[in-house]
């Protein structure tokens, strides 16, 4: 069954090394595509991005956190445990226990560990940007540490454990995303929610928010609210969500229904919506999958009528 499994997995990706090589090559032999940029940019500007080259700029950190997956983290931390416990009042073992590292001091208290003196020079607050340099290469970040580990090299891979981490007693909110504008969009993305969202996506979509949220009617809460039946609903109503204690800062909001065009801010970054939420998730970059996940969200007990006329819905909730 394995074997059948990693031979289908095999063609599979075979098959689409074939259609990636073909159609690179095709796109060359054709010059199928005249807006084509010289290679290399004569300057670079700083702080402005590369457009099209695609592979040439990784994601910033901030947004590689957005996409990210905490499940993923978890497995990618099993090269950790050699070394580290990360469970609420572990001992510690090679290296200090992880419980609450993201926002804490770094090379503190610990249980009284015993940290280089490398480390300890470092001094600050494990931020998301220093614990990505720091999993990069630790000598690199620290040079003399203990912690003999050569990094992790896949960026995605880092933000993941780094999820992970936060998830493990800081819940940090995550830095907002930098907003990259759907393929063939010119705008930048500042319109209205235009883009038609497809359920089925979006279900996929979901899969991030699964960590946190059920969707199924009764659902349990769990870190997040039970999301059945949200979309037109008002906002942060724990009577309708089994008494879930929200913060403060999305009651603030409570006048005010999920109308498509709330859902799109606030997805796009919880943060911004309702600054000092509890609900520490980026954001989705994409409107594309704002569109699909709000699809869904109406379809499990919604009552929005979708597709971009975010007029209507609010100046309802105004009349209140
Ligand atoms: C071979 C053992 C080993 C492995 C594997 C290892 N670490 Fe470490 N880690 C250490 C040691 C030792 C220290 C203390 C470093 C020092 O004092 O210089 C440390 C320190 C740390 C710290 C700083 C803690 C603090 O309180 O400041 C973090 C964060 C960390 N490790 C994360 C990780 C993560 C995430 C992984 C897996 C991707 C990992 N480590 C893999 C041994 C290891
Ligand atoms: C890390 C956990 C976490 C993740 C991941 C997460 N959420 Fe949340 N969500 C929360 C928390 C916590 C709240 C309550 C926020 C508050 O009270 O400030 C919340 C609140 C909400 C609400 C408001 C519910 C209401 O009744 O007012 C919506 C809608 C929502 N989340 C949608 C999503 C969607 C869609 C995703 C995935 C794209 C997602 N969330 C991902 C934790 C999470």
């Amino acid at each position: 069954m394995d074997d059948r499994f990693n031979t289908i997995a095999g063609w599979t990706l075979f098959g689409g090394i074939v259609a990636l090589g073909l159609s690179t090559l095709s796109s060359h032999y054709f010059e199928a595509d005249k807006h084509h940029r010289p290679e290399t940019m004569g300057y670079a500007i700083a702080g402005v991005e590369a457009e099209g080259g695609g592979a040439a700029k990784p994601l910033p950190l901030a947004n590689l956190l957005a996409q990210g997956d905490v499940a993923k983290g978890e497995k990618i931390f099993a090269k950790c445990k050699a070394c580290h416990t990360i469970d609420q009042g572990a001992a510690n073992g090679i290296g200090p226990n992880l419980w609450g590292i993201v926002g804490d001091n770094k090379a503190e208290g610990r249980g009284g560990y015993a940290f280089s003196d490398a480390l300890k020079a470092v001094g600050g607050k494990w931020t998301f940007d220093d614990l990505n340099k720091w999993l990069t290469s630790p000598k690199a970040f620290a040079d003399g540490t203990k912690m003999t580990f050569a990094g992790i090299s896949d960026p995605q891979d880092r933000a993941d454990v780094i999820l992970y981490l936060n998830s493990m007693g800081s819940n940090e909110p995550l830095p907002a995303p930098e907003a990259i504008p759907a393929a063939g969009d010119e705008s930048g993305g500042e319109k209205a929610v235009a883009v038609v969202g497809d359920p089925a996506k979006g279900e996929k979509v979901f899969a991030k928010c699964r960590s946190c949220h059920t969707i199924d009617k009764g659902g349990a809460n769990g870190i997040g609210p039970n999301l059945y039946g949200v979309p037109g609903e008002q906002i942060a109503n724990s009577a309708d969500r089994g008494g879930f204690a929200f913060s403060d800062a999305l009651k603030a909001h409570s006048g005010d229904k999920w109308t498509e065009a709330n859902l799109d801010k606030w997805l796009t970054s919880p943060k911004s919506f309702a600054d000092g939420t509890k609900m520490t998730f980026a954001g989705l970059p994409k409107e594309q999958d704002r569109a699909d996940v709000i699809a869904y969200l109406n379809s499990q007990g919604g009552s929005l009528t979708l597709g971009g006329g975010d007029a209507a819905p609010a100046a309802d909730a105004e009349k209140k």
